[in-house]
């Protein structure tokens, strides 16, 4: 949990302003650091630690001091919790302030007692969703709100990654924490280019959704000068144009030259003259197309210049050492030269197939 870290002779004024400020987590005690500091417990909301009002203190991730019961089904009405343990949900995921759960067999009959004692354990949810699995051409989840904090009747929230605020709402457009690793992986690939170019870059990611592969990007000093960004699904760019224009708000160096938030199939973004042979690297995110998808998308890369693709796919396992041959003599076939690809599992998906990350590393 986030903390505020204060002098101890402090800690009742920064106490007062975080409280006043609806910022203090009130089922976590403020905790003893080291060197006499106190570490007061933030939520969510709260600014982060740049902001001007902290006055400097720094924010550390520490446990949380727990006052009262310790799991949200300690907080169900008595005679529930007589029921087996089974009954309730083991698992469930958090996007900013919602918290999205699913109510399988018994459960669905609790929701409201489920939703009410999630609520009152878990200070900084605003909204509890039951999970009904996915719908649509987007593939976003479709939510059922069970109960909200304050009245409000959306799933719009903030998560943050890496440190970076990123908008979100998970019933509109899909995002999901699970990559982000892979986020920073791109960052260190993105900042190898840029030294063997010596000049900030131009990032192409045509599946973007709301954009959770940028904020580490624009953060950089001097890593990009232009984001070329888009999806087919509306919503999805509407929240990516407010991640944008927040992100450069935040770039210490200034907003980028060149900012595209496109609302189109990433298969015709090569039908667009002014989009052609912009990119030095190119984001593939579609897992379940990405390497039919690509051909396509070449185009859209740089030409005459060392450029680098990473992409995410579901393949079967078996055939990873052929799908590596193909994406060499696809580049192959485009004319490419210096060609290095890389191809390897990231997780298992079933049986029989998992995700990949591919990396490819040419000259067009
Ligand atoms: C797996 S998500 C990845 C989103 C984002 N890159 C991320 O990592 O969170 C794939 C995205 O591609 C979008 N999409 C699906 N088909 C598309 C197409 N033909 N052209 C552009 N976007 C598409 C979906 O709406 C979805 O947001």
């Amino acid at each position: 949990m986030r903390h505020l870290r204060v002098p101890s002779a402090e800690t009742q004024d920064w106490l007062a302003l975080c409280r006043s400020s609806h910022w203090l987590v009130t089922t976590s005690g403020v905790v003893r650091l080291d060197g006499g500091f106190r570490g007061i417990p933030l939520m969510e909301n709260a600014p982060d630690e740049t902001d001007a009002c902290w006055k400097g203190h720094v924010h550390i991730e520490s446990e949380g001091k727990g006052k009262g019961p310790v799991h949200w089904t300690e907080r169900l009405p008595e005679a529930l919790q007589e029921l087996p343990p089974e009954t309730w949900p083991s698992a469930y995921e958090i996007q900013g302030d919602v918290l999205i759960v699913k109510l399988e067999g018994a459960a669905a009959v609790y929701g409201e007692s489920i939703a009410e004692a999630m609520l009152e354990q878990l200070p900084n949810i605003r909204v509890i969703c039951a999970d009904e699995g996915v719908k649509g051409d987007f593939r976003v989840r479709d939510l059922d709100i069970i109960k909200t904090r304050d009245g409000t009747e959306h799933t719009r929230t903030r998560v943050r990654e890496h440190g970076h605020f990123v908008w979100v709402d998970p019933a509109k457009a899909y995002f999901s924490t699970r990559l982000s690793s892979e986020r920073e992986k791109t960052l260190t690939s993105v900042q190898n280019l840029r030294i063997r170019l010596d000049r900030p870059l131009v990032i192409a990611d045509p599946y973007a959704g709301v954009g959770p592969a940028f904020p580490l990007l624009f953060a950089e000093p001097g890593l990009i000068e232009g984001c070329l960004a888009g999806d087919l699904n509306p919503d999805a760019v509407d929240l990516l144009r407010l991640n944008i224009e927040y992100w450069q708000s935040r770039r210490s160096d200034g907003p980028l030259n060149q900012v595209e938030a496109i609302c189109a199939d990433a298969l015709q973004w090569s039908d667009t003259p002014s989009l052609l042979g912009q990119a030095d690297v190119l984001l593939v995110n579609l897992p379940h197309n990405s390497l039919e998808h690509l051909p396509d998308l070449l185009p859209l890369l740089r030409r005459g210049e060392p450029v680098l693709i990473r992409g995410w796919a579901i393949r079967e396992r078996e055939h990873l050492a052929e799908d590596t041959d193909n994406l060499q003599r696809l580049l192959y076939d485009h004319d490419a030269k210096d060609i290095v690809v890389d191809l390897a599992e990231i997780k298992g998906f079933s049986t029989s197939k998992c995700f990949v990350a591919f990396e490819c590393n040419f000259t067009l």
